[in-house]
């Protein structure tokens, strides 16, 4: 060979064209192209032998070196574009979550379920239980432990879906939670303190205030020394911890079960701005023959019972004015309590 090559320009142009290579393809070529076995510089290598022997010295270090340099530019590139293929395989690869999903409608609770939940949630505060009782009854506990001997107007056909049973063993849907207090009375031992929420059947015809299937929250305490302002402080407290502010009036009114009883009532204005008295609840002081009916000593006992329609105190709270709404599962409607 008469002239040495120029090992830094040729390392320069493969370092060059090493990174201009964009994928592993380009990289082999570049690599065959300046390190192959046919390569230029392989060949200056590998002939070194044949040189004048005076430049056998600088041509092996400088072209070694040259070498060097290159296949550190093919290692490092060849890392990063492995990388970079991995990275787009993944990329490839992924599930694209960014997308808006399918949507599926939550469902919500009823406005009567939440108005019962929010009812519990209130007399548990005041120390009360939650009582539980059947939708099925026995007329014993419905009307008869309840003061409603048979042949009550209250027993009567009209009011009540009787089921089966004749005049003293009759079985039927419930007409009031009011037969709870019998069944806790009978299993637990004064002082008592509960509320019972639950569905109740009555045989009337479907109209804006009616529905043949309604609910009701009964309370019931029993202790030593309860009096009526007991019964007037706590059902007090109770509507103004649900509603708000606005005033209650409690008048006299007829229940077998209590004596003195009340109808209770709150001041309600409609939409339309019209302002009247809507009655939420009967109550009153426990009758001595409820217990003595449930072996209560009513010389020692007294207690106050009341029963309130939550169906009316949904409509209240929401300003539903027609009861229907609550029973027709129309979604419209039941969405805006969502
Ligand atoms: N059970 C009665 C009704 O359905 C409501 C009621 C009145 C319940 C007075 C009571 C009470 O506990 O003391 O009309």
């Amino acid at each position: 060979m008469s002239e040495i090559p120029d090992f830094q320009a040729i390392a320069d142009e493969a370092v060059a064209s090493i990174a201009a290579a964009d994928d592993l393809n380009a990289l082999e070529q570049a690599r065959v192209r300046f390190v192959g076995r046919k390569a230029p510089l392989t060949e200056v290598l590998g002939s070194i032998g044949s040189l004048p022997s005076r430049d056998r010295g600088r041509v092996g270090k400088e072209g070694n070196a040259a070498r060097k340099a290159i296949e550190a530019a093919l290692d490092s590139r060849h890392a990063m574009l492995e990388g970079e293929a991995m990275g787009s395989a993944l990329l490839a690869d992924r599930a694209d979550v960014t997308l808006p999903g399918d949507h599926f409608a939550l469902g919500a609770l009823h406005p009567i379920t939440q108005v019962r939940l929010e009812v519990e949630e209130i007399f548990l505060g005041m120390g009360f239980s939650v009582a539980d009782g059947p939708e099925i009854e026995t007329g014993f506990n419905n009307f008869t432990a309840l003061n409603t001997p048979d042949g009550h107007p209250a027993r009567s056909e009209s009011d009540t879906f009787f089921i089966a049973g004749g005049e003293h063993d009759e079985v039927l849907l419930r007409t009031q939670t009011s037969p709870v207090q019998i069944r806790t009375m009978q299993t637990t031992e004064p002082p008592v303190y509960v509320i019972a929420p639950g569905t109740v059947y009555r045989r009337d015809d479907v109209d804006a205030t009616h529905s043949p299937m309604f609910h009701q929250v009964e309370g019931l305490a029993v202790d030593e020394g309860l009096s009526f302002a007991n019964l007037k402080g706590t059902i007090t407290y109770f509507l103004q911890q649900l509603l708000g502010d606005r005033d209650v009036r409690v008048i006299p009114h007829f229940f077998p079960f209590t004596e003195p009883s009340v109808d209770v009532s709150v001041a309600w204005t409609d939409r339309h701005g019209r302002t009247d008295w809507l009655e939420v609840a009967g109550a009153g002081m426990v009758d001595p023959n409820v217990f003595a009916n449930v072996g209560y000593d009513p010389e020692r006992w007294t207690g106050f019972a009341f029963g309130f329609g939550l169906d009316r105190i949904a409509m209240i709270r929401h300003q539903i004015s027609d009861i229907r709404l609550l029973y027709e599962g129309d979604l419209r409607f039941l969405e805006q309590f969502s």
